[in-house]
């Protein structure tokens, strides 16, 4: 059982019952009013609630009664304390600054769903806190910080989820992918292609006055002080309503000082089921590739020389030799999604559609019963939120465990670094270092900026 202090605990969702809404409001979405026990509802907190923040805690609902949250972005706050009181019918506290949070000893659970470059930081500080985490991928800006995260989450006992969703939901599509090549479909896999699309450069941006409401130097955080920079045009589409071009929201992904770009935003995704599909999850490639690419600007060192442009890599293909001769490319060209090629067939997969001729077969030859169970671990839940309470409740780790996940996303990390300084970079999966590339390895960590240290 988490930390909790039952009679808080009570007192909310008391205040969730009187509410009287909830059923009216939800009646889909709250299968468990019946509950009995405290454990059946966990109280949850979101932390960065823009976009996927959002996403998350309206997928949780049925599943978690949300008590607080917090954004550095006044605007952000007020526009989802509004929106989460409608979905759940209680209003949640809000907080600009997330460690009012962690001093709550009613809440039990949080979701992180800031960029990236403030994520290991806010997950330690949880764990430390007493309470299991749910983080957004990329779980890390660096690999250091994933080995950081690893060591507090067996120092503490926390349960915690990475929120590659990938791993549950979408129609188990890729559970599916995984289970023909463990049933033998495509015979001895040999090669494995992540589409994960291009990223887009910048014109440059000019430095402009910080938008009301944003407390901008705490958005930084740990990364280093620097002007605020956006151009007029919004964004259009998913995660819009933002400037199009900026180093704030939405668009700290193609910045390497906030996120890795499509490296680790999508990779996170694709080369997470293919490193699951290999049974490559507490292992990693001896050599990183870069084949060919595409630097937004100038870089020396390793660093890109403006500031104020994009400056994540837009256009790639990079080879990662993997165990057992196994070739896996990430590449920015093609379909988004993953092909899977071995001695006997290849399939493609993707959030829409499975596709080749080992699929079409599943007519007359379907997989045994329990297939995808056998790959998922048991029963496969009924959203990432959901594995994420069961192993709440069980104390086991999730199915987005930060092990496996780190590991893949090493494979990301050293994507980006072997493009930065414009070589191969061998690599040591079992020290998990760089090897005899001194200037390499000193990019598997970063320094935190005075003031927004990781608080041990
Ligand atoms: N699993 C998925 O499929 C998926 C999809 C989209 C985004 N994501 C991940 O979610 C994260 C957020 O992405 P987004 O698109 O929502 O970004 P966003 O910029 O739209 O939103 C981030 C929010 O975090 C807030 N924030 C920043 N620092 C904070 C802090 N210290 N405390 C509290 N709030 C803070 C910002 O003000 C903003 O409201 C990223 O890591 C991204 O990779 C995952």
């Amino acid at each position: 059982m988490p930390s909790s202090h039952p009679t808080l605990r009570r007192t909310f969702l008391q205040g969730v019952a009187t509410a009287g809404a909830v059923s009216v409001l939800l009646p889909s979405a709250r299968p468990a009013l019946g509950y009995t026990s405290p454990i059946d509802r966990p109280v949850f907190a979101t932390i960065g609630l823009r976009n996927q923040g959002w996403t998350i805690t309206s997928k949780s609902f049925g599943f978690a009664d949300f008590a607080a949250l917090a954004d550095v972005d006044s605007t952000v706050l007020g526009v989802n304390v509004a929106k989460v009181e409608k979905g759940q019918g209680k209003k949640p506290d809000a907080y600009s600054d997330y460690r009012k949070i962690l001093d709550r000893k009613d809440i039990d659970a949080v979701m992180i769903a800031t960029p990236d470059h403030w994520h290991t930081k806010i997950s330690v500080e949880a764990m430390k806190a007493g309470k299991d985490v749910y983080c957004e991928k990329p779980l890390t800006l660096t690999i250091d910080e994933g080995k950081l995260i690893e060591k507090v989450v067996k120092e503490t006992g926390r349960v915690f989820q990475v929120g590659t969703m990938q791993r549950t939901e979408i129609d188990q599509r890729f559970l599916l992918a995984i289970a023909l090549i463990r049933n033998g479909r495509i015979g001895t896999v040999k090669k494995v292609t992540c589409g994960i699309d291009s990223m887009e450069s910048s014109p440059v941006i000019p430095s402009v006055g910080v938008p009301e409401g944003l407390d901008w130097d705490f958005w930084l955080g740990p990364a280093a002080k620097v002007p605020y920079l956006a151009l007029p045009e919004l964004r259009k589409g998913y995660g819009g309503g933002v400037p199009l071009f900026s180093n704030c929201h939405y668009s700290f992904r193609n910045w390497h000082e906030y996120s890795g770009g499509k490296l680790t935003d999508w990779g996170a995704h694709h080369v997470d089921i293919a490193c699951w599909a290999l049974g490559a999850t507490d292992t990693g490639p001896s050599k990183i590739t870069p084949v060919d690419y595409k630097l937004p600007v100038e870089y020396k060192d390793g660093n890109p020389v403006p500031s104020n442009q994009y400056n994540a890599a837009t256009n790639f293909t990079i080879r990662a030799a993997m165990p057992n001769d196994v070739e896996l490319i990430i590449t920015s060209e093609g379909d988004n999604g993953i092909l899977f090629e071995g001695t006997k067939g290849r399939f493609f997969v993707n959030r829409g559609k499975i596709t080749g001729k080992p699929v079409e077969e599943l007519k007359e030859s379907p997989l045994p019963d329990g297939a995808i169970e056998k790959v998922y671990g048991g029963k496969v839940s009924a959203n990432h939120t959901a594995n994420f309470i069961e192993g709440i409740k069980s104390r086991k780790q999730p199915i987005s465990d930060v092990w496996s996940h780190n590991r893949m996303l090493e494979i990301c990390h050293l994507s980006n670094i072997a493009m930065r300084l414009g070589r191969e970079l061998k690599w040591d999966p079992i020290k998990r270092e760089i090897i005899d590339d001194a200037q390499a390895n000193s990019f598997l960590k970063r320094e935190n900026r005075k003031g927004f240290e990781i608080n041990m």
